[in-house]
């Protein structure tokens, strides 16, 4: 086994772990149902949903997004990130357009750690695609420089609407 990456089982679920001399474990799993309520308190925090410029969803569009969008669709990759044994938010990917595309969310206790860097390094070992795509808002700067750490440069950058109606600015950004 590889002394960066190594995979163990962790009751039936598999576990990505990372390097052993990280002050904190930053682990990523297969999603488990029991996740979504977590992941819908994380997208309701109101600066990440201006961060990210995403409208937070209600507690049934959440589960019904998660369960019939994601969790029942075996083409998008999606794993839960662990740190010291919280779910401490999740990694997505999926085609649009044509391109597979990254996303990824940190409930913001978790935020500052380094542990979207680390999630999404350890996510691009099993989402093999290149080119892969991900869709940030110019303002978000903390997402930016998540990319740029794992790889990604920017493309373009377009003016975008939003599900609310509202518009904002993005980066397309690439992994080659
Ligand atoms: C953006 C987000 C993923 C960052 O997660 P995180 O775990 O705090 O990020 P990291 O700790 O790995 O930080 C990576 C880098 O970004 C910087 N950074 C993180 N958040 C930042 C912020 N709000 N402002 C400025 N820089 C920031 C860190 O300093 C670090 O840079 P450095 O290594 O040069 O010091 C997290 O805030 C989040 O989930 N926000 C809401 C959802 C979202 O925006 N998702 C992405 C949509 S594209």
């Amino acid at each position: 086994m590889s002394s960066i990456t190594s995979i163990q089982a962790v009751g039936r679920k598999e576990v990505i772990t990372g390097a052993r001399d990280l002050s904190r474990e930053v682990l990523l799993r297969d999603v488990q149902d029991e996740d979504l309520p977590i992941f819908f308190e994380h997208q309701l925090d109101q600066d990440a949903s201006e961060m990210a410029a995403f409208p937070s969803r209600d507690r049934d569009a959440h589960m019904e997004h998660w369960r019939t969008k994601i969790l029942a669709d075996e083409t998008v990759g999606k794993k839960t990130i662990v740190v010291d044994g919280d779910v401490a938010g999740n990694v997505v990917s999926w085609v649009q357009e044509g391109e597979r595309a990254i996303g990824y969310w940190v409930g913001k206790a978790h935020w500052g750690k380094g542990v979207a860097t680390e999630a999404v390094r350890k996510f691009l070992v099993h989402e093999s695609e290149r080119p892969l795509y991900a869709h940030v808002a110019t303002h978000n700067v903390g997402s930016i420089r998540v990319l740029q750490k794992c790889g990604f440069i920017i493309r373009s950058r377009a003016r975008v609407s939003l599900p609310d109606g509202a518009e904002v600015e993005e980066f397309l950004m690439e992994l080659r």
